[in-house]
């Protein structure tokens, strides 16, 4: 959460005084107005509002009709959602390595492709862009769907284009820990107009076809799914902070390169990047040669009160600690765990510690400097010192 307040209360109140705060109202409307704001923002032609990012992306393989039998690529730094994503639909992830932007590796893609692969799933962690032209090159030729995990990166963007459109489809994340929040939510947004009437039935099964006038002009035929609606407080908070998001990311992006400008270029190397300037901003993440430089780095900050987050410390962001899928357990009732399942016999699933070696390596000599938005100039110049070791 970076920055709420007034706003964001009288929204709430707004939606709770209207008496009329369901999704579907004769009232504010907050969701349906936020709905149409995030896809003029993004340039997308559909949008749907979630409880969460992991409902965004379930919602969105179940638009693409993944299922078992299919594998879909994840990189093995991402947090453990987007695997359980694809496990939930009943397919296998197929976990690959991360290039040196800690985003998804296209070579180790290529490698993994298999006859098998339905999706990929670009991360953009920390909101960092993923190689995506090579990544649409590769869906072309190959002709699997790019499913876009943007969780960390709302409002990020690759070469003028904003991240999660950019793909077949994909997902955002406004939980607390996002670029702007709502507590907890998230959203689809995609081009593809069967993706979107598949999620619009799966993420809103039982109350789609009841409220209002949502199945109007829908072609695709109902079926059972899951309960992923959001309230119109959600979607009136999510308004306010919407208005906020484009001073979040200039504030973040120029503390960002301000803090780079004044300690990379000597010792101090800021890893590479796929559009620094479509990056949100959130981390300024520096290259050490080995694990031990970077552990020093990180003893001599925090003794000088700056905390510096390793990435391989992060838990759940990293494949190792995926328990949930490196032990293959992805459902409670055997027969409804994809691990289980005949279709997914003999997919891509042989998990081990050691698999993307390239992936942990990287992890373990990158420091992560986080950036604030509210940061002075004078707070960067001190913040820059002790990063210089002066
Ligand atoms: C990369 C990534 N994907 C997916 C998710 C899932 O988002 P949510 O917590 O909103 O379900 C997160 C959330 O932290 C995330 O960081």
């Amino acid at each position: 959460m970076y920055r709420i307040g007034q706003d964001e209360i009288d929204a709430a109140g707004r939606a709770i005084l209207s008496r009329e705060f369901f999704k579907i109202n004769n009232a504010g409307r907050e969701v349906q107005h936020f709905e149409e704001e995030w896809k003029a923002l993004t340039g997308a032609k559909y949008a749907l509002t979630m409880t969460s990012g992991f409902a965004a992306l379930t919602s969105a393989l179940i638009g693409m009709g993944i299922g078992p039998g299919d594998e879909v690529i994840v990189p093995g730094y991402t947090y453990i959602a987007s695997a359980l994503a694809v496990t939930a639909v009943g397919a296998m992830p197929v976990i690959a390595e991360v290039d040196d932007t800690l985003t998804l590796d296209m070579a180790d893609v290529k490698r993994k492709l298999s006859p098998h692969t339905k999706a990929v799933m670009p991360v953009y962690i920390q909101g960092f862009p993923a190689d995506l032209d090579t990544l649409t090159a590769l869906s072309k030729a190959h002709g699997f769907r790019i499913i876009e995990d943007a969780c960390q990166a709302d409002g990020g963007m690759y070469k003028g284009r904003y991240l999660g459109a950019i793909g077949d489809a994909g997902a955002f994340s406004f939980n607390y820990f996002k670029v702007i929040t709502s507590g907890e939510g998230g959203a689809l947004v995609t081009d593809d107009r069967s993706i979107y009437e598949r999620a619009l039935i799966y993420h809103d099964a039982s109350a789609v076809a009841f409220f209002g006038d949502q199945l109007n002009g829908i072609e695709q035929p109902l079926f059972g799914g899951v309960e992923y609606r959001v309230s119109d407080i959600i979607g009136a908070i999510l308004r306010a902070q919407l208005k906020r998001m484009p001073g979040i990311l200039a504030d973040l992006r120029r503390n960002r390169s301000a803090l780079a400008e004044r300690v990379c270029g000597g010792d101090l190397v800021q890893a590479p990047s796929h559009d620094i300037d479509g990056d949100c901003g959130t981390t300024l993440a520096l290259r050490f040669e080995n694990e031990a430089d970077c552990r020093r780095f990180q003893t001599r900050c925090a003794d000088n009160g700056i905390g510096i987050t390793v990435p391989i410390d992060t838990g759940k962001h990293v494949y190792t600690n995926w328990t949930q899928i490196m032990e293959k357990r992805g459902a409670l009732h055997p027969a409804m765990d994809p691990f289980k399942m005949e279709a997914n016999r003999g997919l891509q699933t042989d998990y081990t510690p050691d698999m993307c070696p390239r992936t942990l390596d990287l992890l373990s000599r990158t420091a992560y400097v986080m950036i604030s938005p509210e940061w002075s100039e004078k707070d960067i110049e001190a913040i820059a010192n002790v990063l210089n070791g002066k």
